[in-house]
């Protein structure tokens, strides 16, 4: 049985639907292309990749392996969201960057940006720690749930408001490990 076929059956007894939007072939393709306009647009800079956990875990890896440049990771932690599909509105730090963010070239990778509220608020707090240059890449935009607009300077795909799992995104702590991204429905 594929892993759809099993996320599909578990979904199904919650009552949800689980469909195909975004096939692993078309993720792996855009995500190599944000590689070559980062490695382009980043020449002759070091590059510090900071991602926010836990959804850029499978975007930041594949990502990174497609940017040719001398770059170093880290990770932030943040919650907005309480594991269902509504966002709280609330942004709190779980986990902060190991290394200061002064001085550095650092891009924020994000799965997905949707009401932009945390968003905002990490461009906003980093900002103050005085990076030399701050930009985002996220691999999914929901504009139509935008409540804080906020720049995104890489984008993978803009999608319609639709709850979306896999490719590291989640449902409740679960379907982060699909190699595609599935769209959930309650079933009518
Ligand atoms: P925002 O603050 O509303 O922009 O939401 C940001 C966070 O909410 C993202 O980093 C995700 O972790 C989570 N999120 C928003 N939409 C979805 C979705 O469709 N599927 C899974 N997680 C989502
Ligand atoms: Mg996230």
């Amino acid at each position: 049985m594929s892993s759809l076929a099993r996320a599909t059956q578990s979904l199904e007894r919650e009552g949800k639907t689980c469909e195909i939007l975004i096939s692993e072939e078309r993720v792996l393709a855009r995500v190599a292309e944000l590689g070559r306009e980062i490695t382009r647009d980043y020449q002759g800079r070091d590059l510090d990749i900071v991602g926010v956990l836990k959804g850029c875990a499978l975007f930041m890896s594949d990502l990174i392996r497609s940017i040719d440049l001398p770059l170093a990771c880290d990770y932030l932690r943040v919650s907005s969201y309480d594991g269902g599909t509504e966002s709280r509105g609330v942004v709190r730090f779980d986990l902060d960057v190991s290394q200061p963010v002064t001085g550095k070239h650092v891009l924020l990778v994000e799965d997905i940006i949707d009401t932009g509220l945390t968003m905002s608020y990490l461009l906003e707090n980093l900002r103050t720690r005085h990076p030399a240059s701050l930009a985002v890449c996220a691999l999914l935009h929901k504009p139509a749930r935008t409540i804080k607009p906020v720049p995104i300077d890489y984008l993978g795909f803009t999608i319609e408001n639709h709850f979306v799992v896999g490719y590291g995104l989640d449902y409740a702590g679960r379907y982060r490990n699909l190699r595609h991204i599935a769209k959930l429905e309650d079933i009518a």
